[in-house]
């Protein structure tokens, strides 16, 4: 039997919202010792990296509703899109299968990297189906077509941000309030967490408004700031707050308190997506301390903003931060001596020699 998820305790006519079970819950907060002492300032993490065995991470949280309006729709195939590396792609492989849905990934090249090839590979060895699409409008518009066409096909918007998916973050900040509540955490003053596609850090800024949290959000920009803008990741965020309303008109209408919450800032981005930056290396040996494995995509960036935020005095001596870890921990490495790149379609090859 699974417990009742914190968004449905505190509205229980949110229930008839299709939910499956997906994450190993309540992730922990720990306190990260060594980088407070470096920094002068009371720092923790939630521990989202640990959210599940064989692959966690941020991106499961979005699946336990979109999966289960896949599910609720009679679906039997996932197409989403991404870059050959995807976290989310290869998060939704991992998952879906469990629900009996196979996964249909349509994929563009990006920088080659260790993980890149390790998180490609793992795509098949989980089973996905793998499309190598010339740039990111033929990949939306080939994934998009199939899905109209085949109606067993359910398409997934990059990153799982809809407005269903922000509804796992949404419920990540009640699951957040409960550990305060349990005096696990302090309450923080501000959470650091990274943009991508949004859901992640729109559902944040909601939840924690509606849970009366006092928390403030600083959202590390790591893709092109048109798209990772505080804007569109506030329109996100009254979409599922639309969603939530419709069910139960007694949830307030907060969308005009959510601007003050939140603070996107792109100065750690570095230009590019999926490109280092020298901050974000040194932010990642600097995590090993604390016994945090993260990467320089997403996670090692986020972390150089809420160091260089506490080194400018943007975090005062009080203040207490929390650091979203959203990068799966899961070690791939098994998964992938077991894969022999041939094995994958012709087109993928290239990447690997
Ligand atoms: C590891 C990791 N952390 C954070 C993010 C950002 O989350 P979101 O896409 O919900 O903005 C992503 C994906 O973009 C990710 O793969």
């Amino acid at each position: 039997m699974t417990q009742e998820i914190p968004l449905f305790q505190n509205y229980p006519k949110l229930k008839t919202i299709p939910w499956v079970f997906v994450v190993n819950v309540p992730t922990p907060v720990e306190k990260m010792k060594h980088l407070s002492k470096k920094l002068g300032r009371e720092i923790w993490v939630k521990r989202d990296d640990l959210s599940h065995e064989v692959y966690g991470g941020n991106k499961p949280r979005k699946y336990e509703f979109v999966f289960a309006d896949a599910l609720a729709k009679g679906k039997k195939k996932i197409l989403t899109i991404g870059s050959i590396g995807t976290n989310h792609g290869l998060a939704t492989t991992v998952h879906a299968r469990r629900f009996g849905l196979e996964t249909h990934l349509y994929l563009i090249e990006q920088k080659i990297s260790p993980e890149v090839l390790e998180n490609l590979a793992c795509h098949h060895y989980f089973g996905a189906k793998l499309n190598l699409m010339r740039n990111q409008k033929h990949r939306k518009i080939a994934a998009k077509t199939k899905a109209f066409f085949d109606r067993s096909s359910y398409f997934v918007t990059m990153g799982a941000s809809s407005p269903l998916g922000t509804l796992g973050f949404v419920n990540a900040a009640f699951e957040l309030k409960e550990q305060i509540q349990n005096n696990e955490i302090p309450e923080p003053d501000k959470l650091f967490v990274t943009v991508g596609s949004l859901a992640t850090c729109a559902g944040l800024v909601l939840g924690l408004e509606l849970a009366n949290v006092k928390t403030k959000v600083v959202g590390i920009g790591v893709t092109d700031p048109s798209w990772s803008s505080k804007e569109n990741t506030l329109e996100l965020a009254v979409k599922a707050l639309e969603i939530m309303r419709q069910k139960d008109s007694s949830i307030p209408d907060v969308s005009q308190k959510l601007e003050e919450r939140l603070i996107v800032d792109h100065s750690y981005f570095g230009g590019k997506y999926g490109e280092p930056t020298p901050e974000g290396l040194k932010a990642i040996e600097i995590a090993k301390n604390d016994g945090l494995d993260l990467e320089y995509v997403y996670t090692g960036k986020t972390l150089s903003g809420l160091i260089d935020y506490i080194r400018k005095g943007k975090v005062s001596e009080e203040d207490v931060s929390v650091f979203w870890s959203s990068k799966s921990s899961a070690d791939l490495s098994k998964y992938v001596n077991k894969t022999d790149y041939q094995d994958l379609p012709k087109k993928f090859h290239k990447f690997f020699v």
